[in-house]
């Protein structure tokens, strides 16, 4: 019988499905839900120290939906990090670590080009016993203005010093969230494993334009007739995130080795996680998939999973962790391999049987059977 318990980082998870950071895990109130639902884990919403610089706006969703059967395909954000107060975040923290002492939480958070606001942070969250934390350089919206998230993210310099910082005062494994809105993920993934970090997760959402009203001329989600770009997640997002999570984790095994990947982007069933664990993740995380359909799809998740490692007869996620990478070559190794066979194919299919000689190909034929 196959198991989903991992160790990861030191961190032991029931299962490898974790709430993505964002709407899912943004009180104690709807984590304790997810624990009660059996979520290996979950990622708060980002908090920092100082909320109060926190303004959302509504509506900040945008969906997409199929032209048929208007299911949603993709989703357009322009959420904020939380704007609830950090004392009230400690205070939750030490609350669940009493209420859930097996549950997992790890910390989201991010701040300022500080190394005093980066310690504090680190310190006083980790003082209520999270087990992890996961550091937010990859918000696309609103808080690059404030020269935080994605605007740290997109330079490898920064964000390095700033991991270096983390590392000096952290005592539980740090993952760093990358962002996809850069030219190399790979290039970040570098940058955040060689200042210590312990693993990344990738990916946050992709800067979009969702789309343009034709009667009102005004993209959307209009706020008050303006917009801004913002994050987009979802289904239409898994391709890009499974290209990203690959090559995050191709950084790890010919550099990194030991180190790991939390898996993001568009994960709705046990399939989706089987693809990204294939290609490398130690752990997937969803966040939109439980805006969508609600903290039970872990259960449909977790059975979906376990059939899929049945099948394969994978006793254990590290049984099948990264095992499609080794698929992954060259366009030019690609175009020889296809050459090989095909002449492969052609010399073995000559002349098998003596029903198979041709008078048009007959010298070629007597050729192909000469030593
Ligand atoms: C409404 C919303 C809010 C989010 N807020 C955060 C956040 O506070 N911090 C963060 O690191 N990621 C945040 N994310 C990004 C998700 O954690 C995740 O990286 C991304 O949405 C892709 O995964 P998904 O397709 O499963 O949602 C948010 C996403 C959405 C849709």
């Amino acid at each position: 019988m196959p198991t989903l318990a991992t160790t990861v980082d030191g961190i032991k998870l029931p299962n490898p499905f974790i709430i993505g950071s964002g709407p899912p895990g943004t009180n104690a109130n709807v984590i304790g839900k997810a624990f009660d639902e059996g979520w290996g884990a979950v990622v708060i919403k980002t908090i920092s120290l100082d909320s109060s610089k926190v303004i959302n706006v509504a509506p900040r969703y945008a969906r997409p939906r199929t032209e048929k059967s208007k299911e949603i395909i993709g989703w357009q954000n322009i959420e904020l990090i939380s704007d609830r107060p950090f004392s009230v975040w400690l205070d939750e923290l030490k609350m669940l670590k009493d209420k859930y002492p097996d549950g997992v939480v790890i910390a989201s958070i991010m701040e300022e080009y500080s190394r005093d606001a980066w310690i504090e942070i680190v310190e006083r969250v980790q003082a209520t016993g999270v087990a992890g934390f996961e550091l937010n350089f990859s918000c696309p919206h609103g808080l690059p203005e404030r020269k935080m998230g994605a605007a740290m993210g997109q330079d490898n310099a920064i964000m390095g010093e700033v991991c270096r910082w983390v590392i000096s005062a952290a005592k539980v494994p740090v993952w760093a969230k990358l962002t996809p809105n850069v030219t190399s993920i790979a290039a970040g993934a570098e940058a955040a494993l060689s200042a210590g970090c312990h693993g990344v997760s990738a990916i946050n959402t992709i800067l979009c334009v969702m789309g343009v009203d034709l009667e009102t001329l005004r993209p959307e989600p209009t706020v008050e007739g303006y917009t801004v770009p913002g994050g987009y997640s979802c289904t239409a997002v898994r391709p890009i995130a499974l290209r990203m999570v690959k090559d995050c984790a191709e950084v790890i095994r010919d550099k990194f080795p030991g180190r790991s990947v939390s898996a993001i982007g568009g994960i709705e069933s046990g399939k989706d996680a089987a693809q990204f664990i294939l290609l490398g993740g130690d752990t997937v995380q969803v966040c939109t998939g439980v805006m969508k359909m609600g903290y039970d799809c872990v259960k449909q998740m977790q059975e979906e999973l376990l059939a899929f490692m049945d099948h394969h007869k994978f006793e254990t996620i590290a049984d099948f962790k990264g095992r499609s990478l080794q698929y992954f070559t060259t366009h030019a190794d690609l175009v020889r391999r296809q050459s090989e066979a095909k002449a492969a194919a052609k010399a073995k299919a000559l002349v098998a049987k003596d029903g198979q000689w041709k008078g048009d190909d007959f010298v070629r034929q007597t050729e192909s059977l000469a030593s």
